[in-house]
């Protein structure tokens, strides 16, 4: 039994930040932004919308692209570091919303890896026949623990949310391989500190530069593959710098990486599904494709993913 993506959804708020705005509220920019980060714009959540709110929208998404109901989930994972709330958790917040009454529900806390730790929890439910279909969610308010007055963080992250139906699918498609890490003696780079995010971005920039390239040929090796083979890279969107390192370690031309790190800046765990989503919808991603999925983040984490799209 492979397990695979069976459908995807996404949702970004209406809001648009662009770093013109930004110059209004800190010290910076635009062409620094832009130079440093490749970030152009991103989306802000209103007040009343919360973690949960986008969750729900991506996953309506998501099922809907599956062709599944609500009741046929087996399991909920969502992977975030911004809840409404400590507990109840996201995940059974969502069960509520979505009306998923016979679905398990928990939350992950792999920072913007966590998507990527989620796909592949709900891989081991579906191999071993435990489950049939699992969701994932991605999502992040992040704009509640910025710090609207550092301009060494405000200017990178953004809002929203991505989802995926993790399901059966037929033999060959599906997930080939994956590589999952943490380094915790590296959190003290990356994490909240009393209510917003703290940062050593140049020291959090090393780590990326280093593992995004190295997990993603890492999985196409334990694949089966060369790197000739990659049809499209869905790495974090986090940087265009740190993005291009494992681009170029793959060798693939421009047109075949996801690039949304432009208009939604960093959204944490939700930048991996939010990609993915829309280069399904936009046609890039076609059936037998061969894709990698890699993030990295707080913990420090990484993760990445091989897979062969298709059901
Ligand atoms: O999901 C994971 C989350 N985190 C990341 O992915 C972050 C990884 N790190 C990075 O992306 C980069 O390190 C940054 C984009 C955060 C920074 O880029 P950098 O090329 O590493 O710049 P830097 O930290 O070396 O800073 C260069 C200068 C500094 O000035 P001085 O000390 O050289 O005078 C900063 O104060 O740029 C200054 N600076 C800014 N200037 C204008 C920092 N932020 C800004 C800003 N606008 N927003």
């Amino acid at each position: 039994m492979n397990a695979g993506i069976i459908g995807t959804g996404h949702y970004v708020p209406e809001k648009v930040l662009t770093n013109l705005d930004m110059e209004k509220i800190v010290d910076t920019n635009d062409e620094w932004i832009r130079t440093r980060t490749g970030i152009e714009e991103r989306r802000i959540a209103e007040d009343d919308m919360d973690t949960s709110d986008m969750a729900y929208l991506a996953a309506v998404e998501a099922l809907k692209d599956a062709n599944i109901s609500a009741e046929e989930l087996d399991m909920i994972l969502v992977a975030t570091v911004t809840p409404d709330t400590p507990f109840p958790s996201v995940s059974c917040m969502l069960q509520d919303k979505l009306g998923a009454t016979r679905a398990a529900a928990m939350d992950l806390s792999a920072a913007c890896s966590g998507f990527v730790y989620g796909v592949i929890t709900a891989k081991q439910f579906i191999e071993t026949n435990t489950y049939k279909n699992i969701l994932v969610v991605g999502v992040e308010k992040l704009s509640k623990i910025t710090d609207w007055t550092d301009r060494n963080t405000c200017v990178l992250f953004g809002d929203g949310a991505g989802a995926a139906v993790i399901g059966p699918v037929s033999e060959g498609k599906g997930i080939l391989s994956f590589e999952l890490g943490a380094d915790g003696s590296g959190g003290k780079h990356l994490l909240q500190n009393e209510d917003y995010i703290s940062m050593n971005g140049r020291e959090v920039f090393k780590f990326a530069v280093r593992q995004m390239p190295e997990s993603s040929v890492n999985v196409v090796e334990k694949a089966g593959f060369n790197k000739e083979d990659v049809d499209y890279l869905i790495p974090h969107q986090a940087n265009i710098r740190i993005m291009e390192a494992a681009r170029e370690k793959l060798g693939i031309s421009q047109d075949k990486m996801a690039c949304s790190v432009k208009r939604y800046g960093n959204t944490s765990a939700a930048s991996i599904p939010i990609a993915l989503s829309e280069e399904v919808k936009n046609g890039k991603i076609k059936t037998d494709d061969l894709v990698v999925l890699v993030g990295f983040g707080g913990g420090l984490t990484w993760g990445a993913i091989a897979l062969r799209w298709g059901i």
